[in-house]
């Protein structure tokens, strides 16, 4: 693992508070970063970009990663989920870009919802190339939606700028990976429940048997981030218990040659 410190973006709670313990376990330096403030993290909202400049402007001179975790859920405003969710990672990373060390990697937390997407392409390319809260603004006067939708549409994006992302890097030994989780039992998962229903949790564990554990998907990440993930690059990984492959399956199996009928394209697919 590196001798510089990662940093980690809602290392307060959940997922990131897992990452932050594991790599620690590991002798890595973390640098967590939260608007929630605890003993260990740097206050830091990401939502707004004055503030998330001056956690840059804290951070040392040579960094040996970041991860991009914390998240709003589809119970916030839509503003807020695409500032949080979309801005607040494409512009940490690209004001920490130019501090990382060779070997190292960027890795953005994602979701499965990515998949559940409504947005088209050209809709989806503009909120790529956002790099302003006016640039949101713009796009929801364009695209109202609600807040599930902008969730759902800030995890493709991500994605999707993920790649652009691992691209851009080749050639500079640095990587860029998102990885996308099915439900974990983290404090957002609640807000899930409101947002997606219950129904739509329930059948998630009536398919993989559970809901995954935050520090399941913290190896994952931790792996991404490591130099032995050296040939990683550009790849979302899912997380999720095998959750995506089941449905895979079921659409097979579902599929009527006869009416050309299959599940739609939304069906069974929770946070
Ligand atoms: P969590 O609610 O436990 O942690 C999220 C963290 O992000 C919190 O510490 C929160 O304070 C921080 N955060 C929120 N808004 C912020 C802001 N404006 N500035 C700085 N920090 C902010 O939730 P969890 O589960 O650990 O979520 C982590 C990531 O995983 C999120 O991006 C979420 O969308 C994603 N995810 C979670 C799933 C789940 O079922 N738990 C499923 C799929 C994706």
């Amino acid at each position: 693992m590196t001798e510089h410190p990662i940093v980690v973006t809602g290392a307060a709670s959940g997922i990131g508070a897992a990452l932050a313990t594991l790599l620690r376990r590991r002798g890595v330096q973390v640098i967590g970063l939260d608007r929630t403030a605890t003993d260990d993290t740097i206050p830091c909202d990401l939502s707004d970009p004055h503030s998330l400049q001056a956690a840059i402007d804290k951070l040392p001179a040579q960094l040996g990663g970041l991860a991009n975790v914390a998240g709003l859920p589809g119970t916030a405003s839509p503003e807020a989920i695409l500032r949080v969710n979309v801005l607040g990672p494409k512009l940490m990373t690209e004001g920490l870009l130019p501090r990382l060390t060779a070997s190292s990697a960027v890795v953005n937390v994602a979701s499965v919802a990515a998949h559940r997407n409504t947005q088209p392409p050209e809709s989806v390319e503009q909120l790529i190339s956002a790099t302003t809260p006016e640039d949101i603004q713009a796009w929801l006067g364009d695209h109202p939606v609600d807040g599930p939708a902008a969730y759902d549409t800030s995890k493709r994006v991500l994605v999707d700028w993920t790649t652009r992302l691992a691209a851009r890097l080749i050639g500079t030994d640095r990587r860029a990976i998102s990885v996308s989780p099915g439900p974990v039992e983290t404090p957002i998962l609640g807000d899930f429940a409101s947002s997606m229903g219950k129904e739509s949790m329930e059948r998630s564990v009536a398919t993989v048997g559970r809901h995954g554990r935050p520090d399941e998907v913290a190896a994952v990440i931790g792996f991404a981030l490591s130099t032995e993930a050296s040939w990683l690059n550009g790849i979302d990984l899912l997380v999720e218990g095998g959750l995506m492959a089941a449905r895979a399956a079921a659409r097979a199996t579902t599929f009527n040659p006869s009416t050309g009928r299959e599940p739609g394209p939304h069906e069974g697919i929770p946070s």
